[in-house]
């Protein structure tokens, strides 16, 4: 893995969202949860580059996002496809999710929320604001039915404080 300057972080954002997806991790290497995301974003706010995240509130996840001022994304190999799958469809309330996959925790560089050995792209992001979505902005009223129990996502902006790709 080489480290990229965040500066000049160029990468295919629709296609990594929307067919590579990522694994969102926060807590520390010793007390950390991690789930697989879909929807988010990378880009520029407050002059600093930032990547975006929505965490509905029964995801186990949420609590350590709300605990620690820190997470990472990370997206992995084709190989490792069923292990993001793993981590989108069980909760590490229910047990140790990690063991169920071929992924291993590393300590991240310069946040304590963890990365992967077997990442090909790591991004470290330290939360820097966070808001609840009001449905009253669905200007888009079909949107609404991405929430038939009214379990709107916290939208969360990470500085992406250092990047690795492969
Ligand atoms: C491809 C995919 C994308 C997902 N994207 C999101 C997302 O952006 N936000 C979210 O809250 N849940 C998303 N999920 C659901 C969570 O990953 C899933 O509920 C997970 O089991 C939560 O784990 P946890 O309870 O251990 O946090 C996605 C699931 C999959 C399979």
């Amino acid at each position: 893995m080489t480290e990229i300057d965040v500066k000049k972080l160029s990468l295919d954002v629709v296609d990594l969202w929307m067919k590579r997806w990522l694994l969102l991790t926060a807590g520390t290497r010793d007390d950390c949860n991690m789930m697989t995301v879909a929807w988010g974003s990378v880009g520029c706010m407050w002059a600093k580059p930032f990547a975006q995240v929505v965490v509905r509130p029964q995801r186990h996840t949420r609590g350590y996002m709300d605990k620690m001022d820190s997470f990472t994304l990370c997206a992995f190999p084709e190989a490792h496809r069923k292990d993001l799958q793993t981590m989108g469809t069980t909760s590490g309330r229910d047990g140790d999710k990690l063991a169920l996959t071929g992924l291993t925790l590393t300590e991240s560089s310069k946040v304590p929320a963890p990365s992967y050995k077997e990442a090909d792209l790591i991004l470290e992001c330290r939360t820097i604001y966070y808001q609840d979505m009001d449905p009253a902005g669905f200007v888009d009223a079909s949107i609404q039915k991405n929430y038939p129990a009214d379990d709107y996502h916290r939208i969360y902006y990470g500085e992406i404080v250092a990047a690795f790709a492969d």
